[in-house]
């Protein structure tokens, strides 16, 4: 795998400089790109920029506070102007996949309160088809996950629970979660969004359906792509 951070701190540069104006609230997002985000949000913080920043995730919130960003809670801010955030698959109609960081929950409450969230990836997250690539978490309250496992599998994917240090990983909000592989990638994401949502035990699937308003992709031959929806 060649390193990708390059690429990752280029998309996630350029969309903080595209998208967030002084006096804006900001939504941080978790992962290796938005790493970057962060970093970049904390510059203009230092430059005098006054933001009110949220995060998606403990880490994004611990990271946040190392560079100087104050974080706010969620429910002290009216909405979320522009919230900067990675993805593990972007479609091209720009629907993703999210979650891969643990942090799926969180990320969707953040991105259901924003105007505008910005996609920030390198180019091997594009896919045709969702569910290529990556498995699609779910996260899954801890009570009977077994059984809301049986669920999933009966969508049609191989659900496994994700591990960590040989335990079960708990997300933030005290869930497990299940990567799913679909073997031909997911052909219908609205459906399957619907399908898993009722399945009793679910907290929160990884497909994120008509959320992005753009997604800036950095390319190996050093092109920066902005795709809008
Ligand atoms: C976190 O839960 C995820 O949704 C991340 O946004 C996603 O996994 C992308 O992470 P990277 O930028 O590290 O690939």
């Amino acid at each position: 795998m060649p390193d990708l951070s390059n690429l990752k701190k280029a998309a996630a540069e350029k969309a903080v400089d595209s998208y967030v104006e002084d006096g804006m609230t900001v939504g941080l997002g978790t992962g290796s790109t938005a790493y970057f985000a962060i970093l970049r949000v904390g510059e203009l913080v230092a430059q005098g920029y006054k933001l009110r920043c949220v995060a998606t995730s403990q880490q994004t919130e611990d990271i946040a506070r190392q560079h100087g960003i104050e974080i706010a809670d969620i429910d002290g801010v009216d909405s979320i102007d522009v919230t900067i955030d990675g993805a593990d698959e972007i479609d091209p109609h720009l629907n993703l996949i999210k979650g891969l960081g643990g942090a799926l929950l969180r990320e969707k409450i953040v991105a259901a309160a924003t105007v505008a969230e910005v996609i920030v990836a390198d180019e091997t997250k594009l896919v045709e088809k969702l569910g290529t690539k990556a498995p699609l978490p779910v996260e899954v309250c801890r009570f009977g996950h077994g059984k809301t496992s049986y669920g999933l599998a009966r969508n049609g994917c191989q659900p496994t629970l994700r591990m960590k240090d040989g335990e079960p990983f708990v997300s933030d909000g005290g869930n497990y979660i299940y990567d799913c592989r679909f073997p031909d990638g997911i052909e219908k994401p609205y459906f399957m969004q619907s399908a898993i949502d009722t399945i009793p035990g679910v907290v929160e699937c990884g497909l994120f359906l008509n959320c992005a308003v753009s997604a800036v992709i950095a390319h190996s031959d050093g092109t920066i792509e902005e795709r809008k929806a």
